[in-house]
C-alpha cells in the first residue's frame, strides 16, 4: 500500500523514531509499504517517520531501478564508522521541489538489523553513504534543510512558505 509522505514543515517530522523491539508481520508491511511508496514516488531512500511512523526503519535503493534486488532494509540502523568529507545537492521526499549542497561523511559504515533480524554492516561510499546519513537523520527528526546554514536556511524557510502558499491559491 502506497502511503502518503508527509512533508515539511509537519510536526511529526521532527519527532525522535523508537528502536524496533520485535520484528514480525506487521514490521514486514510497514517495509512493503515504505517500499512501494519509495518506488512510486520515486525516491533513493524513505525513512518510517516520512509516513508518520516513529520506528526506526530506512529503506533505500541507489541502482536507480524500481526493483526489489537491490533494495536495503536497515531496522535500528547506527553510522559505527564514518570518514571524508563530501558536498553534494540532497532532496528530500517530505520537501518536494527544492534541493541543496549539504556537508557529510564521504563513507560510513552502517550497522543495522535485516528484516530476519540478522545484523548486517553495510560500507558504503558515493550516493549510497550520503542516503544512509539522511535516511539515519530522519529517525533522530533532523531533515537535511536542518543542515543549511542560519542564513540559507531562513531563505529556504521564506522561500518555501511562499511556494506552499502560492500552490494553495492555485489549487
Ligand atoms: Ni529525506
Amino acid at each position: 500500500m502506497i502511503r502518503k509522505i508527509l512533508t515539511w514543515p509537519d510536526p511529526e517530522l521532527k519527532k525522535k523514531s523508537a528502536p524496533v523491539t520485535v520484528i514480525n508481520e506487521k514490521t514486514r508491511e510497514i517495509v512493503r509499504d515504505m517500499a512501494e511508496t519509495m518506488y512510486d514516488a520515486p525516491g533513493v531512500g524513505l525513512a518510517a517517520p516520512q509516513v508518520g511512523i516513529h520506528q526506526r526503519i530506512i529503506v533505500i535503493d541507489v541502482s536507480g531501478k524500481d526493483e526489489m534486488p537491490d533494495l536495503i532494509v536497515a531496522i535500528n540502523p547506527v553510522i559505527i564508522h564514518s570518514e571524508g568529507e563530501a558536498f553534494e545537492e540532497e532532496g528530500c521526499l517530505s520537501v518536494p521541489r527544492y534541493a541543496a549542497n549539504v556537508r557529510r561523511h564521504a563513507k560510513v559504515v552502517v550497522k543495522a538489523l535485516n528484516l530476519e533480524g540478522e545484523e548486517t554492516a553495510y560500507k558504503a561510499e558515493g550516493l549510497l553513504a550520503i542516503a544512509f546519513q539522511h535516511e539515519i537523520d530522519h529517525l533522530d527528526g533532523i531533515l537535511f534543510v536542518d543542515h543549511l546554514s542560519n542564513l540559507k536556511r531562513e531563505m529556504f524557510q521564506k522561500k518555501y512558505r511562499r511556494m506552499l502558499e502560492e500552490g494553495r491559491e492555485t489549487a
